[in-house]
């Protein structure tokens, strides 16, 4: 044994091993319990190598569409491996890269012909900045940079994303490293502003748009970034239609280029393949994908386009932007498999209507408990907003972290749910109710007495903690 052997035997102050550990060592608290180890994953279940059993209620961090074993995706994923895992596009085509782009473009429809695939979610919201920008370039406007977006969202959480995102904790945090942009509300539909209905906080969040590409000098702004239907940020807050037309008639008056963030809200969750096709009149200049496209058998994002973009920046000296892994063969037969395995499935109907289900189930949770607040989402993108008291609507005090004491209260009992807080807690406390697409009714109903047994498990905890 080596001296770095030796010393890999010391622990740490939380009791970890001095070298080395799971990449939890940058989370970890002192005192807090270690995660569960993972096993294997079948469906919607995942087992802990203690034999513990776990229901997938969020999907990870809302990734997981097909849920874990797909015996389709893994043959392909092998087939692909076998030929060729691995070309960079800068050296050869694949058609593992063209299949995926024709399925990927088809499903999108008119206007998102062109497909550039990257990593992950945050290299999607980045190529999409750097594309608008060489667009804009290409029609000489290069005065175009700026790119207003919402408070709250969440983009991504490498710097260039995080200038985009709308988290003033991660602004507190990293504000140094980062370029200010423009924030504009967001429209909430839970709890409102003074004197504000639905409509009306929506109609005053789509005026202070265009307010702020005016105060900003329009011919400065580059394009305006929202998520259709939200994601963690909001807690799977539901754009009204409205607003969507009319972000879409100010972003065209002004020449502003309308970018969707579906990472989260795409590929299927909502019902429809993206949650913009909810919408009328609303269709964006450019649409970012990632998670529920490869459903977390691969890393992987995508940028959506239109053909018309595309020609225009190849025209002006082509997209100045690329990675290592970018269009990676292996991750492009991945997803390929994963699309088709949605549409052979018919998993965005399964979205559409366990949605519907699932929603009433959680709804009837209120009866259960003063502490739901709130039930909103679509199709199988749902959140549950926990409150400090239903009737009032106020949400618990933001010392309280009553996400993590429920994630923690659903873990003993057999249930994984994606939530975090965000903007310190201003905004409220929800968890996501994301279930992979695959999910039955027969298992709606298990998830649901499940939670019903949580949020006693919770009653029960939270007075103390409110002490
Ligand atoms: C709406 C949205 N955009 C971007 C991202 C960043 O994606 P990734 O974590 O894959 O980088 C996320 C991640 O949760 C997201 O929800």
């Amino acid at each position: 044994m080596n001296q770095k052997n030796v010393q890999s035997q010391k622990q740490n102050s939380v009791g970890m091993e001095l070298f080395g550990e799971p990449v939890q060592v940058f989370f970890s608290k002192k005192g807090s319990a270690r995660l569960p180890r993972i096993a294997r994953g079948e469906g919607i279940y995942l087992w802990d190598k203690d034999g513990n059993k776990y229901l997938d209620v969020s999907s990870g961090p809302v990734a997981n569409n097909l849920g874990s074993g797909n015996k389709k995706v893994l043959a392909a994923m092998n087939a692909q491996a076998k030929s060729a895992a691995f070309a960079f596009p800068g050296q050869f085509e694949s058609e593992a890269n063209e299949r995926l782009s024709n399925l990927l473009t088809r499903l999108a429809g008119e206007g998102f012909e062109r497909a550039f695939f990257v990593s992950g979610g945050s290299e999607a919201v980045e190529s999409a900045v750097k594309l608008a920008r060489q667009y804009a370039l290409s029609k000489d406007q290069s005065s175009r940079w700026k790119v207003i977006s919402r408070q709250p969202s969440y983009h991504g959480g490498t710097l260039g994303a995080l200038t985009l995102t709308g988290d003033t904790q991660m602004h507190d945090a990293f504000g140094p490293l980062l370029k200010g942009m423009p924030k504009v509300r967001a429209p909430a539909t839970y709890r409102l502003p003074k004197n504000h209905t639905i409509e009306s906080f929506a109609r005053a969040c789509a005026a202070e748009l265009e307010d702020s590409i005016m105060s900003e000098q329009a011919e400065t702004v580059l394009a305006f970034i929202m998520e259709p239907i939200g994601g963690l940020a909001s807690g799977a807050v539901v754009s009204n239609a409205f607003y969507m037309k009319e972000v879409r008639r100010i972003c065209s008056k002004y020449g502003v280029l309308l970018v969707h963030d579906e990472v989260m809200s795409g590929a299927g969750r909502t019902g429809k393949f993206l949650a913009s096709d909810h919408y009328q009149n609303a269709r964006p200049d450019i649409v970012v994908l990632a998670k529920g496209i490869a459903a977390g058998y691969t890393p992987m994002g995508a940028v959506l386009a239109s053909d018309h973009m595309v020609n225009a920046v190849a025209a002006g000296g082509g997209f100045l932007n690329g990675f290592t892994y970018f269009a990676n063969p292996l991750s492009c037969a991945v997803g390929y498999a994963v699309l088709q395995e949605m549409l052979d499935c018919d998993l965005i109907t399964n979205a559409a209507e366990r949605g519907v289900e699932l929603k009433h189930a959680l709804e009837e949770l209120k009866n259960y408990s003063n502490y739901v607040g709130d039930i909103r989402g679509k199709g199988l993108l749902l959140a549950l907003e926990l409150v400090a008291d239903q009737e009032t609507k106020s949400p618990f005090s933001s010392n309280l972290n009553v996400v993590v004491l429920f994630q923690k209260l659903a873990l003993k009992n057999g249930l994984l749910i994606y939530g975090r807080r965000t903007n310190y807690g201003k905004f409220g406390d929800w968890l996501m109710i994301t279930p992979p697409l695959i999910i039955t009714t027969k298992q709606i109903v298990e998830l649901k007495n499940n939670l019903v047994r949580t949020l006693k498990d919770f009653e029960r905890c939270v007075p103390v903690n409110l002490a």
